[in-house]
């Protein structure tokens, strides 16, 4: 697959594979990772796995119809081995200190820990996302309702340099009308993630979607690179952390 960039101000953005473009970075640079990768979670079987991610992710009553994503068919085994050869590589680009957040379901989570900790990162905990009231109810079971943050450091946090004291648990509703991604996160769930990295450092997503940790960032002021496999969604993280970009010159200079 061939690598497409696009730049403004401090803001890189990478329409490739994430390990492709991974690879092409420059040891111990950035200063945090934030982010929010496929979950290859549901289905249980290899013809489920094998479902386009609008089937298992997108009722037929939804009111946006978003584009298909990349990285959802792999089994446990892959996804497991997989993980950790990008957190490995995410590693590698970022200073000692640099925290790393990654989201994931309940399915997952086990997972998810463990690949943080083989990929090099020092597992600190996990902040539970509370979706509310708003997430469908479902008939003798309990409602899906919550979804995880894993987090750690690069060995010793930035704590000294960076001391802020943040909330471990978020609550936040999914706005369909915000939503331009199948499984796109709230802006103001990442603009709480964000808070956890110091002035000035680079926040890495190598997952960025529809591009909701880049609007976080630059609303926090942080320089940001971002990958995606997918072009459409490329295009549209492009659009978006454009105008974001824009939005914050405009209010800087006023
Ligand atoms: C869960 S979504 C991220 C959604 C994002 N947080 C948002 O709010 O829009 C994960 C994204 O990773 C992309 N992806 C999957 N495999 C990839 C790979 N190998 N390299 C780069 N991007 C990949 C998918 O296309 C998908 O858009």
């Amino acid at each position: 697959m061939k690598i497409k960039r696009f730049a403004i101000g401090n803001i890189v953005l990478f329409q490739g594979d994430a390990l492709a473009v991974l690879e092409k970075l420059q040891t111990n640079s950035l200063g945090a990772v934030i982010t929010d990768p496929p979950y290859a979670s549901s289905g249980s079987s290899s013809l489920t796995k094998a479902q386009p991610p609008s089937q298992k992710y997108q009722g037929l009553d939804v009111i946006n119809k978003h584009p298909e994503f990349q990285g959802e068919s792999r089994d446990q085994r892959s996804f497991a081995y997989w993980s950790s050869l990008w957190v490995s590589q995410c590693y590698r680009v970022v200073k000692t200190g640099s925290p790393i957040c990654v989201f994931s379901d309940w399915r997952q989570l086990g997972v998810t820990t463990d690949y943080l900790q083989s990929g090099g990162f020092t597992f600190n905990g996990i902040v539970p996302w509370d979706k509310t009231e708003s997430v469908r109810p479902a008939k003798g079971k309990f409602r899906a309702q919550a979804e995880y943050i894993a987090w750690g450091f690069k060995g010793k946090c930035y704590g000294d340099r960076h001391p802020v004291y943040l909330k471990g648990a978020l609550r936040e509703r999914v706005n369909p009308k915000e939503k331009l991604h199948m499984t796109g996160k709230p802006v103001a769930v990442m603009d709480h993630l964000v808070k956890v990295v110091p002035p000035g450092e680079t926040i890495l997503d190598p997952f960025m979607g529809s591009g909701s940790t880049g609007v976080a960032a630059i609303k926090s002021g942080h320089p940001f690179i971002g990958i995606e496999a997918s072009e459409e969604y490329f295009e549209i993280a492009k659009k978006r952390l454009r105008a974001a970009y824009r939005d914050s010159l405009r209010e800087n200079a006023q």
